[in-house]
């Protein structure tokens, strides 16, 4: 399938992974973010030897989003593994994360290479979510 967005999207999450400080699991992972007004935001997860201090990358990427003035997810890549670009679903407090400023339909896309990405929505990665809004 022909899609530029995608495209962009697997070579952020790429570039970021390949940066990643993940010196203790040795498992490097990245997320790539468009906004809903087309930007692009990437992390990487950032480790320390104080184990729980270490940050996921899909929190990086909303991070820089979220510094940049950007508040809605329109699609997200995460890749990640220890050997090859492998999936990596979001951990569950990453899921919680990205609701914060996704809809249902927002688009997460998981795979081991762009040819085999594959989309998810929010609604089927987070169920019954938590939100005290609803
Ligand atoms: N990790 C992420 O960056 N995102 C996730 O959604 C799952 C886990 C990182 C945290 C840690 O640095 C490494 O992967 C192994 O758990």
């Amino acid at each position: 399938m022909s899609d530029g967005e995608l495209d962009t999207l697997f070579a952020l999450a790429a570039a970021a992974r390949a940066n990643a400080h993940a010196p203790y699991s040795t498992f490097k992972v990245g997320a790539a973010i468009l906004t809903g007004d087309g930007r692009t935001f990437a992390g990487c997860n950032v480790e320390n030897v104080a184990y729980p201090q270490g940050t996921c990358a899909e929190t990086g990427a909303i991070g820089a989003m979220v510094a940049a003035g950007g508040r809605k997810i329109r699609r997200m890549v995460v890749l990640g593994g220890r050997e090859e670009l492998v999936t990596c679903a979001p951990c569950g407090g990453c899921r919680q994360r990205i609701l914060e400023f996704a809809d249902p339909q927002t688009e997460i896309w998981l795979g081991a290479c762009r040819a085999a990405l594959m989309r998810h929505t929010m609604a089927e990665l987070l169920p019954l979510a938590f939100d005290t809004l609803a």
